[in-house]
């Protein structure tokens, strides 16, 4: 087996580790591309939650021996998840609701430290999660800048120069674009950004379902991530960079006693989605064993000198990563011969530099009966702005801010996209007759 066989080998498996992968609609099998708004669960998640339940259901402050297994099984979650993105431990990452509530909970700590006039930047690229929270604080006269995408949606950095010019106090931004799956450059951005003597905030929600995340290497300071899109249950968590945490003034004031992320973990958590996310790592690290005992080596790789726990959860999504890129050049070569066919984002030529997720429009079709037809045909494809509303506006205003959007992660497979651009066709010649 060559590399790419092996990498094909491994993943088709993937599938057979998500019981839901194998649901039918009208008798027709399901084609998920919906997975940039959230992944299936592997059987391990499923078993994980199941487990919880019968075993661990507790509640924080007892004496009980099931509350303190539920509380080390809290922190074992944590330290998984640290070992994920790259954090150096679990001191560095904090479970709550979901990503964009850290991104609130963020501005609302983050901006104790601001006053009014100071300047911070968010992007024209980012979901509104990273978005909202940070225009909430222009209220206080803080001035929020825009940080321009270019034609093709990539972050301009002639710009962001010019932004930074400013000195602004922090930088929020998206690590990968939910909507023309462009990866952006983090170590980058981050750096110019420190120079600039800014904060990084990162939007890790895209990338981490497709890349091996390494926040000590791109050197962000904050970052938020969404479980239920790295294949796990609904919630998010939160990486907070210690050092960086403890030198801000409001934090130093308030927080004297409790110096590590846990201070976002307010109230009551959701205590079996935590187990579910220990099911999802379980997973991943059973995808790493399952590549390396298909010949794939993660000896060349950034990851070759991890820590074990490390090279075992974030190895799958280095292999995920590769793969991936077959699934890329498959699409984006299918899509080139769709008539009409207007694409957002990187092109084929530029595939390493994006996920397989991909936006698009048809000339002389609405986009939303676009995905009611796929929807009636049994593909899961999302329409709209995917809250990207900024980008989204400026990419595809032609067609009102909407376009159609297939999302692929690891699980999805070549099959799966030939028999969508089968599907595809019908559905535009169905269309299209019509609008004549
Ligand atoms: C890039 C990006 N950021 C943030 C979010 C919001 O994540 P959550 O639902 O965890 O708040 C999403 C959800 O689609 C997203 O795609």
């Amino acid at each position: 087996m060559n590399e790419a066989q092996a990498l094909k080998h491994t993943f088709e498996h993937t599938r057979t580790y998500f019981p839901s992968l194998g649901n039918s609609y009208k008798g027709r099998p399901v084609l998920f591309f919906d997975n940039s708004a959230g992944a299936q669960v592997s059987q391990f998640v499923i078993d994980r939650v199941t487990d919880y339940y019968i075993h661990r259901n507790a509640q924080k402050g007892t004496i009980f021996t099931r509350t303190a297994e539920m509380q080390q099984t809290i922190v074992d979650a944590r330290q998984l998840a640290a070992d994920l993105v790259g954090a150096t431990d679990h001191t560095e990452i904090a479970f709550g609701q979901n990503a964009t509530n850290f991104f609130h909970l963020y501005a609302h700590h983050l901006g104790r430290d601001l006053q009014a006039g100071d300047h911070i930047i968010i992007t024209e690229a980012d979901h509104h999660a990273n978005v909202n929270p940070w225009m909430e604080l222009a209220e206080r006269d803080i001035h929020v800048h825009l940080w321009n995408v270019d034609a093709q949606g990539s972050l301009d950095f002639d710009h962001y120069e010019q932004l930074l010019a400013l000195k602004p106090k922090l930088v929020a931004v998206g690590w990968a674009s939910n909507a023309t799956g462009t990866i952006h450059d983090m170590p980058r951005i981050t750096a110019m950004a420190h120079r600039a003597g800014a904060l990084v905030v990162a939007d890790g929600v895209q990338a981490a379902s497709h890349i091996a995340m390494d926040v000590k290497a791109a050197d962000v300071d904050f970052a938020a991530f969404s479980t239920y899109k790295i294949f796990g249950p609904h919630m998010g968590f939160g990486y907070v960079n210690r050092d960086r945490l403890e030198r801000l003034e409001g934090w130093r004031i308030q927080h004297e006693l409790e110096r590590d992320s846990y201070f976002f973990e307010v109230g009551s958590q959701n205590h079996e989605g935590i187990e579910g996310f220990i099911g999802s790592m379980e997973y991943l690290a059973q995808v790493t064993k399952d590549a390396e005992g298909n010949g794939l080596s993660l000896d060349k790789t950034p990851l070759a000198n991890s820590r074990p726990s490390r090279h075992e959860i974030a190895g799958a999504m280095h292999f995920a990563h590769e793969y991936e890129q077959q699934l890329t050049d498959h699409f984006l070569a299918k899509l080139a011969d769709v008539e009409g066919v207007v694409l957002y984002g990187k092109s084929a030529e530029q595939a390493d530099e994006r996920l397989p997720v991909f936006s698009f429009n048809i000339e002389g079709i609405e986009t939303d009966t676009l995905g009611h037809a796929l929807n009636d045909a049994s593909i899961e494809a999302r329409t709209g702005n995917y809250l990207a509303i900024n980008l989204m506006k400026r990419l595809a205003e032609p067609f009102g801010g909407s376009a159609l959007r297939i999302s692929l992660v690891h699980y999805n497979t070549v099959e799966e996209i030939d028999l969508f651009f089968g599907i595809f066709a019908q559905v535009l010649t169905d269309l299209k007759m019509k609008v004549d």
